[in-house]
């Protein structure tokens, strides 16, 4: 069941509301202009969340900065609100503070209705398990771009000691005495996965290692927050993370590192519009593969200290062979905005994605527009993958450039939403993007932003 802004209304969370206007939920776009100025991106919507859950663990107040007026940030506040946190937020200020010190068992019910859309409410496992004894998780909502199962998951809660009991509508888990510390290594380095391991061996009792652990830039991120409260983890270079659990964690201060996955969809939109677009809050050490294919397309970028600057320099963009991979290597999340401006680059360009095994569902619409886009079965372009085998269709070949056309088109997931955007911004007439509510849930105020940027939109 999804969430509506109505559901929050009750809580405390007021102003993540965003648009509530009771307008209709689409964009018209009138494409062709070029993007150009400056715009702001504030805390990773991928990290903020998580940093709100670890709250739970502490005994004392914690304050998160940074934080964006998003809608994935209100579901979470929501959730942690039924289960006794007070929450407060300034959007202005774009500070949280979280008090868990009253921490309570909420109702199956409205639990289940404050879920949303989002995947985070799995990460609430471990912290109500050790606040509480007990977990019902709802559901998952999330984007559909792949089967996204939870098995991971589960067996850790399992070795770490949790019953997990499947039940309709959720699961229900119960600690059988203290959790305690394991030694596993993981099929595959998920980010979730390594969230939920993080947040449960925290305050288990011993030690637990992980191998094949995900170290994204947002996972590091969560390990400052633990660590200021009082957990003791290590990071190897070998993608192994060793957790001494501790008894007690008190609440923490921090300031979330930037969203990395925005700034590179303002960049691909800038690239695709033949723009010009500064962006405060992005930064280079989180973007590097990003800023490495950027370049690599024929975009232009100047790092400074607190933006970056990317620009389309003129002349033709060039055909790329690009491999989506978990961090250090191209995030899958860049991979559907990035796309948008290969349909403008000269010859043939290869995307193999190996995170997920259905992302390339939006290129249905691109094709809509003009765009030559061809989607295969088989690994191109790189090394076989997991998926190479299993008859999902997740390499993709663009054939550039050609020119957009404007059309009305329905938002499938929140990073092909945001392409379709890119797409109308640089087609030719007016599109009308529906469903965009969807992309409130990871795009802070993004309207503003285009109309900012020169962009020619208005709600429906
Ligand atoms: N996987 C399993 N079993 C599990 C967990 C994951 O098979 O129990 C598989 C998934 O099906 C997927 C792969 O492992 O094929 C990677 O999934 P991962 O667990 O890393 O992803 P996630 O934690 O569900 C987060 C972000 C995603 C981002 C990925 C990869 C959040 C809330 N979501 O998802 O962000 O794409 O990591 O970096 O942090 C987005 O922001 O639009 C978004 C989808």
């Amino acid at each position: 069941m999804n969430a509506t802004p109505q559901d929050y209304r009750h809580l405390d969370v007021g102003p993540l509301l965003g648009n509530d206007s009771g307008m209709n939920d689409l964009l018209y776009v009138n494409g062709g202009n070029p993007l150009s100025g400056t715009i702001t991106v504030r805390g990773a919507k991928n990290f903020v969340s998580k940093a709100m859950v670890a709250s739970l663990l502490g005994e004392t107040k914690s304050v998160l900065r940074n934080v964006p007026q998003i809608r994935d940030v209100a579901v979470v506040s929501g959730l942690l609100s039924l289960h006794g946190v007070q929450v407060e937020y300034s959007a202005a200020d774009g500070v949280i503070n979280l008090d868990p010190s009253a921490v309570e068992s909420a109702h199956v019910a409205e639990i289940d209705a404050h879920a949303g859309s989002s995947r985070i409410p799995i990460l609430f496992c471990g912290p109500l398990l050790h606040r509480l004894g007990e977990a019902f998780i709802p559901d998952l909502g999330g984007c559909h771009i792949g089967d996204r199962p939870i098995d991971f998951h589960l067996e850790i809660l399992r070795r770490f000691g949790a019953e997990v009991d499947k039940r309709e509508g959720g699961i229900h888990l119960r600690a059988l005495g203290r959790l305690k510390g394991i030694k596993m290594e993981l099929p595959y380095p998920s980010v979730g996965a390594t969230e939920q391991l993080l947040l449960t061996a925290v305050r288990a009792e011993g030690i637990t290692e992980l191998s094949n652990a995900a170290i994204e830039p947002e996972i590091v991120d969560l390990i400052c927050v633990l660590q200021k409260m009082g957990a003791i983890i290590s990071v190897d270079t070998d993608r192994v993370i060793r957790i001494e659990g501790v008894d007690r964690l008190t609440g923490f201060t921090h300031t979330a590192l930037g969203d990395r996955i925005e700034a590179a969809s303002w960049a691909s939109a800038a690239l695709a519009t033949g723009g010009d677009v500064t962006i405060k809050g992005a930064h280079q050490v989180e973007m590097m593969a990003f800023l490495n294919t950027f370049r690599k397309v024929g975009g232009q970028f100047e790092v400074h200290d607190q933006d970056i600057r990317f620009w389309h320099p003129g002349g033709p963009l060039r055909s790329i062979v690009l491999e989506t991979d978990v961090h250090p290597g191209f995030m899958t999340d860049w991979q559907q905005p990035l796309v948008v401006a290969l349909t403008q680059a000269t010859g043939l360009s290869i995307v193999h994605e190996t995170v997920y095994e259905k992302r390339f569902g939006f290129t249905c619409a691109l094709r809509k527009m003009g765009a030559n886009i061809q989607i295969y079965r088989e690994c191109l372009g790189g090394a076989p993958c997991r998926f190479g085998q299993r008859n999902f269709h997740h390499s993709a070949v663009i054939s550039g450039p050609t020119p957009l056309h404007a059309a009305d088109v329905e938002v499938p997931d929140l990073r092909g939403g945001f392409s379709y955007l890119i797409a109308a911004l640089a087609a030719n007439g007016r599109s009308t993007v529906r469903g965009i509510s969807l992309i409130d849930r990871g795009y802070e105020a993004f309207q503003e932003k285009l109309e900012a940027l020169g962009a020619d939109v208005s709600r429906g």
